[in-house]
């Protein structure tokens, strides 16, 4: 029966289907921040609005209507609404002029996109933060005030902070600013929260090419005195810069275990840029990292996903959300008139393999009210028109590959190793455009499985421009973007799936 299934999948491309960094470019004018393409960055080209429906936009995915995007940042729930403000460009598509932007939604999935929050001033460039509800009005800028915590980055990177009092749509930047004063020209990307049982503000700041997260602590977000400093013995965590740290609590079996989240850039682990993480415990001083894992682990496996960091004031939910794209290529991706989108939002948790905690990552269960209805697709034919979520059960026990296709012949093959339980993905030349930039085509991108037994099943959430893959129990993630003429709407295989459905996710857009 298998057979015969799998003789029905697109049998012409059977045969092909087994065919299978550098650093962030460096402007000496412009510092380790500038972007490869600087054809847009800063200029004035007038850009017409969008209706979100150009070639590449993604459709579930959050974009800008127009200009740069990069790190997520002061991610922060409050009265019912959450906050994404962002590295953002104003004026341009290339990296430039680091701003916050922001938008706002009530369900993580359709945002709004506001008006621009921070901008640069004396101090600098305003470069990746947090953002916290200062419920006890510690700060004295009121109560429930949100309170936004940032980099100035000038010919130093200092701290700064600036507040809202009226939920988020407006901020007064702090009179003392800088908080944290520093004449370090690698110190940023402040994560603060407020950790309870020491009734105190703790920030993580990420110490670039000194490859370390200094641990600070305040009573009222003005004052901070330096806790601790958390470094790696292992050479492999740093072979790049460590940027956008961010630590957190989760249950690991009924006990509390802490995570900490430090992307890299480069060392990721494809080329360029990545999320390493660390398992260990927090003292409300220090962190440490249980030395039984071979470091680095990484929060997903694929090209594109960097600088996540979790929501603030979630009660007890982590939620992620990361950049969907990679330095080794961010300033080049044929997108136009914005560039990068965000990962889909990811609920994280440990999960329990080999005897051990794992980071898990699930797609956050409102994406189910994008969802469509279920529809069996054993023809290869996904019958999408636009975005769409694949389910396939695959054993574990044999080789196979997976092919999305679209009418055009770009393809995107995923192939499982059975002795090794990898996935290998193909993020190369045939996957679509890929010549914009050298180092973009990765024709082996490869993650373990993490998981036990004789069958996995996979959820693919295919946009216009990303594929990304998760294990259903969140063991394994791989996020790649991909440049097709039209979106994949085809699947062939080489062994047949005991479960293949597909169902369409509707369009954020308005
Ligand atoms: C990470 C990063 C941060 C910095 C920001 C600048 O991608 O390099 O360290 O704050 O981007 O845009």
């Amino acid at each position: 029966m298998r057979q015969i299934l799998s003789f029905l999948f697109l049998a012409a491309a059977c045969t092909s289907m087994l065919q299978a960094c550098s650093d962030r470019e460096v402007d000496p004018n412009l510092g380790p921040y500038a972007s490869s393409d600087t054809t847009n960055g800063g200029g004035t080209t007038p850009i017409a609005p969008s209706n979100y429906d150009e070639q590449y936009r993604p459709q579930v995915h959050y974009t800008p209507k127009r200009n740069w995007i990069n790190d997520p940042n002061g991610l922060v729930y409050a009265n019912g609404t959450y906050h994404l403000f962002y590295q953002y460009n104003p004026q341009g598509n290339g990296w430039g002029n680091m701003s916050w932007g922001h938008a706002t939604s009530s369900d993580l999935l359709h945002w709004t996109e506001q008006s621009v929050t921070l901008t640069r001033d004396a101090l600098g460039d305003i470069f990746s933060g947090s953002a916290v509800v200062d419920k006890d009005n510690t700060a004295g800028f009121g109560k429930n005030a949100i309170v936004a915590i940032y980099t100035s980055a000038g010919s130093a990177q200092q701290q700064s902070i600036a507040y809202s009092t009226d939920g988020g749509n407006s901020f007064a930047k702090y009179d003392g600013n800088p908080v944290i004063a520093s004449t370090s020209a690698d110190f940023r990307d402040p994560k603060v929260f407020w950790y309870e049982a020491g009734s105190k503000w703790v920030m993580e700041l990420a110490t670039g090419n000194n490859h370390s997260i200094e641990l600070w602590s305040s009573p009222d977000l003005k004052n901070w005195t330096k806790m601790s400093e958390f470094t790696s013995s292992t050479d492999r965590c740093n072979k790049g810069q460590w940027e956008c740290p961010d630590l957190f609590p989760l249950d690991y079996k009924g006990n509390e275990k802490w995570v900490q989240l430090v992307s890299t850039n480069p060392g990721g682990p494809v080329s360029g840029s990545g999320t390493m993480y660390f398992i260990g415990s927090f003292d409300g001083t220090r962190f440490i990292a249980d030395q039984d894992f071979d470091y680095p682990l990484w929060l997903d496996y694929g090209s594109d996903n960097y600088a996540g960091v979790t929501w603030n004031n979630t009660s007890g939910r982590r939620t992620y959300i990361g950049w969907m794209n990679n330095w080794n290529y961010a300033g080049s991706v044929p997108a136009t008139p914005w560039r990068s989108a965000f990962t889909l939002p990811r609920d994280l948790k440990l999960i329990e393999y080999q005897g051990k905690p794992l980071l898990a990552s699930t797609m956050v269960s409102e994406t189910e009210t994008l969802s469509g209805e279920w529809r069996e697709a054993t023809d290869g034919m996904l019958r999408n028109t636009d975005a769409c979520q694949l389910q396939v059960t695959m054993p574990t026990t044999q080789n196979w590959t997976l092919t999305l296709q679209n009418a055009q012949n770009d393809q995107y093959a995923i192939t499982y190793d059975a002795p090794s339980r990898r996935i290998i993905a193909d993020r190369g030349t045939r996957t679509g455009a890929s010549s914009f930039a050298a180092n973009f085509a990765i024709p082996s991108v490869n993650m373990p499985i993490n998981t036990e037994g004789n069958e996995v099943t996979l959820d693919l959430y295919i946009d216009r421009s990303s594929v990304e893959l998760l294990t259903s129990t969140g063991s394994a993630a791989m996020t790649n973007v991909v440049y097709p003429k039209a979106v994949y709407h085809r699947l062939s295989t080489t062994v047949t799936p005991s479960l293949v459905r597909v169902r369409d996710l509707k369009r954020v857009w308005p």
